[in-house]
């Protein structure tokens, strides 16, 4: 059956309108269901987010599979290049793991920051605070006996987590700063799925103050793309009817309004892949292994939905550090 061709069938739709979703608001489920059924090892999302007992569709869990591993490699490559004497920071971080997994395998920049909303990060904080798993990491790294947190801040030598709205860009940076925030450092700053929430002016905002505080850095961007076309459109409807309006999404034309909005506010280079050639980039190993846990009905459905996000990256300075030649 053709999928979202100008008649969708009722399967696809259905499927569609659960994954217009699964990028979006309840992501952190989707990925720890692909968790525990092996895609990945994560030990930490299972104690941020409550397993649901519904089955997600194999190309969910190959989608958010090709999404990890996309931007982790775009991450370490950033590491080292810069030998982790760096800082990050995850904006719109949610649940996010990676400061837990970097330090795992002993790759944590000099400082790893994560902002999101305060009501977010109160409940993150909330996990950290009462699961020893989570917290002993960043006691373990912190080397003065107090350590700052409240309701909606926790500030250690290695890891800040803060609520800001990522809109209010002197707030923003009032916080950010309070942390010990270093300009100086080259800094990697990441969204995943994040500005796509924010009307172009806003996201465009953001973008430039990021170009502008750091003299040397790259950005990471993983979001929708190609929502012009017809399954596009699908996806955009299905999330209205749930009251989710996608105020950005006139920027996710396609890969090159997504390289353009970085070109066009502050940044040196921009590329963009669609999320079918990250996948179809997997390493040989690794794409037979996940295509082994679980059989997959309509590899169509796969692909249309992996033309429909992208990785975008940008940089800006570090020519000496070759932050100009990561690719992914
Ligand atoms: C779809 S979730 C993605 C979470 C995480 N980046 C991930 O990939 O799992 C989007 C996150 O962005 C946050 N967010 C959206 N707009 C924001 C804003 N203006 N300021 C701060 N956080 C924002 C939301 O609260 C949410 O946690």
């Amino acid at each position: 059956m053709g999928l979202c061709s100008q008649s969708c069938g009722p399967t696809a739709r259905t499927l569609l309108s659960g994954h217009s979703g699964l990028m979006l608001k309840n992501s952190m489920g989707f990925r720890k269901f692909a968790v525990s059924i092996g895609y990945w090892h994560d030990p930490y999302i299972q104690h941020f987010v409550r397993l649901s007992k519904e089955r997600k569709a194999p190309e969910i869990n190959r989608g958010y599979f090709a999404r990890v591993h996309g931007v982790s490699q775009l991450i370490k490559a950033f590491l080292q290049k810069t030998e982790c004497h760096c800082q990050i920071l995850n904006l719109g971080a949610g649940m996010d793991t990676t400061f837990w997994r970097l330090k795992d395998e002993d790759l944590l920049p000099s400082k790893y920051f994560e902002v999101d909303f305060p009501m977010i990060v109160t409940r993150k904080l909330h996990s950290i605070k009462y699961k020893p798993f989570l917290l002993q990491p960043i006691i373990e790294l912190h080397s003065e006996d107090t350590l700052q947190i409240d309701g909606h801040l926790l500030d250690s030598k290695r890891y800040a987590i803060i609520g800001a709205d990522l809109r209010d860009l002197p707030d923003l940076e009032e916080k950010l700063k309070k942390c010990n925030m270093n300009p100086q450092l080259p800094t990697l700053l990441i969204t995943e799925c994040v500005l796509v929430y924010m009307t172009p002016e806003q996201s465009a905002n953001l973008l430039k103050w990021a170009a502008n505080s750091f003299e040397t850095a790259m950005f990471i961007n993983y979001e929708q793309v190609n929502m012009d076309d017809r399954f596009g459109q699908i996806m955009i409807e299905n999330l209205r009817r749930r009251q989710c309006d996608l105020a950005g999404v006139e920027t996710c034309k396609s890969l090159e309004s997504q390289k353009e909005r970085l070109l066009s506010n502050g940044w040196e280079t921009a590329s963009a892949v669609n999320m079918m050639e990250v996948y179809s980039r997997l390493p040989q190993a690794e794409a037979s292994r996940i295509e082994s846990l679980e059989f997959l009905d309509e590899m169509e459905l796969l692909e249309q939905l992996m033309k429909h996000y992208c990785l975008c990256w940008a940089s800006k300075g570090g020519s000496e550090l070759g932050l100009k030649e990561i690719t992914y």
